[in-house]
């Protein structure tokens, strides 16, 4: 089966109730991780890909491992940019044949955002291509706003609906209090679900996704500050917030930072109980292992026990 559109799979997800993972690839290992999870699990999937990855990897790289993962397996799978930065980015995508983009206009005011935004549905759409987009803004614990400077960030529903019928796009990357990496909440994991909610009255027949949606899972945290690693008090969003989620509306969840500890965890392992071990396969085996099993049980057991392809 060809690269796919997201269009079908988050149809199907706002129909049942449930998110479809997006997770982000920079390596070999970590697309075979995830695509052979997907795939024992006849469920569709995402496969996202950033600025600093396609730098990383290099696109030519990049897209041939993603033909092979095409080539060998019959799940629908999307190829996403993660964080479009410019309108440039998001074409050399697109001509290169990515099914999905996202430009983050975030960072811009809303004027500037909405036009960022329909000059990239403008170059997409025509060429099949589908868009998300992004309003709010995801704050890190390490931001310490307070709490009215924390309430602005939030994606404010009424403009969620201007922005989405002013630019076309065609899912919405939304700011409920999640953020990128290991440290999301110093006290209890919470979510803006009243926020979500109200977004989608607005706007119920857009995607909504959810970024910064990693679990931070514990024992892999634990696993990796064992074996000599430090990330002390690292937290993220519980698995039963993303089901949750998923079932009041939010269609693509991101995660990438639960792949990196997975992976740096088990490498981490192999180097403190074998020191002597120095044939890459044997930790990069074990990484890609440890991917899949994450992708797997997330799959299985969070977004979705029916989701199959
Ligand atoms: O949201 C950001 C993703 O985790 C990608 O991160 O830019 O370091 O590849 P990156
Ligand atoms: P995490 O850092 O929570 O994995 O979020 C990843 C993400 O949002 C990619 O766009
Ligand atoms: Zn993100």
């Amino acid at each position: 089966m060809p690269l796919v559109t997201t269009t079908n799979m988050f149809e199907k997800s706002m129909k049942e109730g449930f998110a479809i993972g997006a997770f982000n690839i920079n390596n070999m290992e970590i697309i075979q991780g995830i695509v052979d999870a997907a795939s024992e699990n006849n469920s569709p999937v995402i496969l996202q890909v950033s600025s600093s990855a396609i730098k990383y990897a290099r696109m030519p790289y990049l897209l041939k491992m993603v033909e092979a993962a095409v080539e060998t397996t019959n799940i629908p799978i999307a190829l996403h940019l993660d964080h479009g930065p410019d309108f440039e980015t998001c074409k050399e995508c697109i001509d290169a044949g990515f099914t999905s983009v996202m430009i983050d206009g975030s960072k811009y005011n809303f004027e500037e955002n909405v036009e960022l935004t329909k000059e990239v549905v403008g170059y997409a759409h025509p060429r099949g291509v589908v868009v998300e987009a992004e309003l709010g803004k995801l704050a890190g614990i390490e931001d310490d706003v307070n709490v009215s400077a924390e309430d602005s960030m939030y994606t404010d529903p009424n403009q969620a609906k201007e922005f989405v019928e002013r630019t076309g796009c065609d899912s919405l990357a939304i700011a409920i209090g999640t953020s990128h990496g290991a440290y999301k909440f110093k006290g209890e994991a919470k979510l803006r679900f009243d926020i979500l909610e109200e977004i989608k009255k607005k706007i119920p027949n857009t995607p909504i996704v959810l970024h910064g949606a990693s679990t931070v899972i514990p024992e892999l945290v634990e696993m990796c500050n064992k074996y000599g690693g430090e990330i002390p008090g690292a937290k993220g969003v519980p698995n039963d917030i993303l089901k949750e989620a998923g079932r009041l509306g939010v269609s693509k969840i991101n995660v990438d930072t639960d792949l990196r500890l997975a992976m740096t965890a088990n490498i981490r392992k192999v180097f403190g109980e074998k020191p002597s071990e120095f044939d890459p396969r044997k930790y990069l085996g074990v990484a890609r292992d440890s991917v899949k099993d994450v992708v797997s049980y997330k799959i299985a057991n969070v977004f979705c026990s029916n989701n199959k392809a």
